[in-house]
């Protein structure tokens, strides 16, 4: 909204929310998420046709667009626990739009739904209703980390509607805000259950050549290959493209594993076993490489890790964000502590965060933004979000400070391997064979 806000002046633009600690944020100097460049955006319309509120009555009857974003996170509970989509929130807001409307709107799904969504929205908001409403998907594609970027400079954005009169002049309405900056042939629109679809299945798509080279290194670190070298040999065949294969510890992030579940789910809804249990798969792999990555650490130091201090670098899910959703670090800090490690967490943006989600579990914790401090006198370290100062840290000093035998994992391949080899450590690559001081 804020890039519409900056991009398109002559439109207001009112983000409405029930959570009041949130808006005040919205409207401070600390934004509520830490996102690279989004402050600057922000202060740069806020004020003039960018405003933050909890009026959402007001909002509402006021607009002639709305942007519905709420939450849709996976249910708990129910019919499809642990794989459907919870679409109580999206429920409770189209039914306060729909009692607070009084002129015709343009209902935009902005949350990633589930397909077919738009038509229970369009039941729900035209039941006893002499309120005209078009329902139109335009799914969000942005990265956290990359969020300002992306959304200046979009790949793509899609726009699906009915393909009836009323659904095209609407579709055309949403066209001609985001061209004002992205460029005609970028803004693809199309019916509107493709579009819902769509959006499940480019971060399905994403997900799935993550758990394909993690995969890989699995077999690179049996065979002396170096996934590196095998992602870039793959990736320069232009069919295949070079993006999204670096191998990891496991894929975090507060979307694709939702998004694949969904996907699954809806799969089997419709009967496709095999297709459902396809997309599960790559949710599995995922889970597999994570397990894989903390058994490495357990056996690397003779299966005990009893009062072993290890220092995990990064706990966001990815690099420049504090965002810890779904992160692979909690699973690796939740595992250790059963082991009985000792654990200093350190992480640029997200301690907080990390407190947050660890909370309740049993062990001992030390959290701070400090690497140096976390691996002082550490049996180990972990390295688990790619953040690029870990790569310019002084590995002698931190040698010289920790316990011998020192090990280090790289669970984002980010380090020189050799470098820190030739320092003394025992060096754990991701998708290549160890590189250690033992005799075997
Ligand atoms: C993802 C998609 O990339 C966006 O296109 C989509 O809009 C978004 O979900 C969403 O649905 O909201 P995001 O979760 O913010 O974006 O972050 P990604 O950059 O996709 O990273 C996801 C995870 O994959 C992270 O844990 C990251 O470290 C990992 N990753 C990414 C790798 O392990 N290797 C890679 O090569 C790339």
């Amino acid at each position: 909204m804020a890039m519409i806000a900056a991009k398109c002046p002559e439109y207001t633009i009112l983000v409405v929310d029930i959570n009041k600690a949130r808006i005040r944020a919205w409207n401070s100097k600390t934004l509520p998420v830490f996102e690279p460049g989004l402050l600057e955006l922000v202060l740069s319309c806020r004020g003039r046709n960018l405003f933050f509120s909890t009026d959402i009555k007001g909002g509402i009857q006021k607009a002639d667009i709305i942007f519905v974003s709420v939450n849709t996170p996976t249910k708990t509970s129910g019919v499809g626990a642990g794989m459907a989509a919870d679409l109580q929130y999206w429920e409770k807001t189209a039914r306060e739009i729909k009692k607070y409307s009084n002129t015709p709107k343009i209902i935009v799904e902005k949350s990633t739904l589930p397909v077919k969504t738009a038509q229970a929205m369009e039941e729900i908001l035209k039941a006893d209703n002499d309120v005209s409403f078009e329902v139109l998907s335009n799914p969000e594609f942005l990265a956290e980390g990359t969020a300002v970027s992306d959304l200046m400079n979009p790949d793509r954005v899609l726009i699906g509607s009915r393909e009836t009169k009323e659904g095209i002049s609407a579709r055309s309405e949403l066209v001609d805000i985001y061209a004002h900056w992205v460029p005609r042939e970028k803004i693809i629109t199309s019916n509107i259950w493709s579009s819902e679809l769509s959006k499940l299945v480019a971060n399905a798509f994403l997900a799935q050549r993550l758990s394909s080279i993690n995969a890989i290194s699995a077999i690179c670190e049996k065979t002396d290959a170096k996934v590196d070298e095998v992602a870039l040999a793959v990736g320069l065949d232009s069919r295949i493209g070079n993006k999204f294969l670096r191998a990891s510890l496991g894929f975090g992030g507060s979307c694709f594993e939702k998004d694949i579940l969904n996907l699954s789910y809806l799969a089997s809804c419709y009967n496709l076993p095999e297709v459902a249990s396809y997309w599960k798969s790559v949710i599995e792999m995922n889970y597999y490489q994570k397990d894989r990555f903390v058994k490495k650490v357990i056996s690397a130091m003779w299966n005990t890790l009893a009062g072993k201090k290890i220092a995990i670098l990064g706990f966001a899910f990815k690099a420049n964000t504090g965002d810890t959703r779904e992160s692979p670090a909690i699973f690796v800090a939740k595992r250790l502590l059963v082991e009985g490690a000792r654990l200093a967490i350190t992480d640029p943006k997200a301690t907080g965060q990390a407190k947050h989600d660890l909370r309740g579990e049993r062990g001992d914790i030390v959290y701070g933004t400090d690497p140096y401090n976390a691996a002082k006198d550490a049996d180990a370290i972990l390295v688990c979000t790619e953040w690029d100062e870990y790569r310019e840290l002084d590995y002698k000093r931190i040698y010289k400070s920790m316990r011998k035998p020192a090990f280090i994992f790289d669970g984002r391949n980010i380090l020189d391997h050799s470098a820190l080899h030739t320092i003394g450590f025992n060096v754990y690559p991701l998708g290549s064979p160890a590189l250690t001081h033992f005799a075997d």
